[in-house]
């Protein structure tokens, strides 16, 4: 079956889906974007996610595309017209096709609308919470607003592309003071030796991880010690546990830090039951089940 995106009103063949080569996303990574998982065809945390868009719409001053009405009805029909039951949905909002001038085009331009949804077999990513991944630290180079889920992705880009080459999952990215800050497109968090669990607070310099949100949810009703505060490499190394969240890799530990070993080099007992504890919220909210997807950690 051939896949289907929505760009500026119009459902088209993925294959044959453009935008303008003026579109400001494209001259000036003018835009922002969401990626939400869709778990036994059903949009996960549907509603944080546009909570988003829409604030990371509001700091850059563009104009919101349509009421959220008829946009969730285009992010279903896009799970229904690409018959998707397991995948992520990426919505990009960007400030419209203006003629190339760094300052807002004329007033009456309108925001450029994308959507595309592809089908993932999310078994591969699940499979490594039981394994558990190694993360590589680098300094942190991206702009002071973080908190913007902005389609300028360079330095991410650089980030992950060197934890690849280092065989690494992911890159933590580090500031001007030692800290971590959050992963090239995860949260970091770390379980101290007092079991604690650790992340960093929200603010400009990182991004309100959806993933995170629930997170936190599940830490508040199973009773845990939470403190939302910076923590050095150091700090990380010598943690009991460590793990990352996101839409797309949901929750997984951190075994390994720059070739170090995280606790015992093994996934650590808090972050499996946490991970165990987030998965049944998933479970609940979107009737996703181990029949699905057997390597739900149970
Ligand atoms: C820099 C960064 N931090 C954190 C996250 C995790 O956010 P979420 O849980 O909403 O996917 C992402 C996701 O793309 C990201 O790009």
């Amino acid at each position: 079956m051939s896949r289907i995106a929505y760009v500026n009103g119009q459902y088209v063949p993925h294959d044959q889906a453009v935008v303008h080569v003026e579109d400001r996303g494209y001259q000036f990574a003018d835009g922002v974007y969401e990626v939400c998982a869709i778990l036994n065809g059903r949009l996960l945390d549907e509603d944080p996610h546009l909570d988003r868009l829409a604030r990371s719409l509001r700091e850059l001053r563009i104009a919101t595309p349509m009421a959220r009405g008829p946009f969730r009805v285009i992010m279903r029909q896009m799970v229904t017209k690409n018959r998707i039951r397991n995948g992520l949905l990426y919505i990009q909002v960007t400030r419209g096709v203006a003629r190339r001038d760094h300052p807002f085009p004329a007033e009456g331009t309108r925001p450029a609308l994308v959507m595309t949804a592809k089908a993932m077999d999310f078994g591969k990513i699940i499979d490594r919470a039981s394994s558990g991944i190694a993360v590589i630290t680098q300094t942190d180079q991206r702009w002071a607003r973080r908190d913007i889920k902005s389609i300028a992705l360079l330095p991410n880009i650089l980030a992950k592309q060197q934890a690849r080459e280092a065989g690494a999952f992911e890159a933590w990215l580090v500031d001007g003071n030692g800290h971590v800050t959050e992963g090239s497109s995860t949260n970091a968090w770390i379980v101290t030796r007092d079991g604690v669990i650790v992340t960093r607070a929200l603010g400009p310099d990182i991004l309100p991880g959806i993933t995170r949100l629930m997170l936190l949810e599940v830490i508040r009703d199973l009773g845990l010690k939470l403190e939302e505060r910076s923590f050095t490499v150091a700090e990380a190394k010598d943690a009991r546990e460590a793990f990352i969240t996101s839409s797309t890799a949901f929750a997984l530990p951190v075994v390994q830090i720059d070739g170090h070993p995280v606790g015992n080099g093994e996934p650590g007992l808090a972050a499996q039951d946490l991970i165990r504890a987030y998965w049944k919220k998933v479970m609940a909210e979107t009737g996703v089940t181990r029949t699905h997807l057997p390597n739900i950690p149970a």
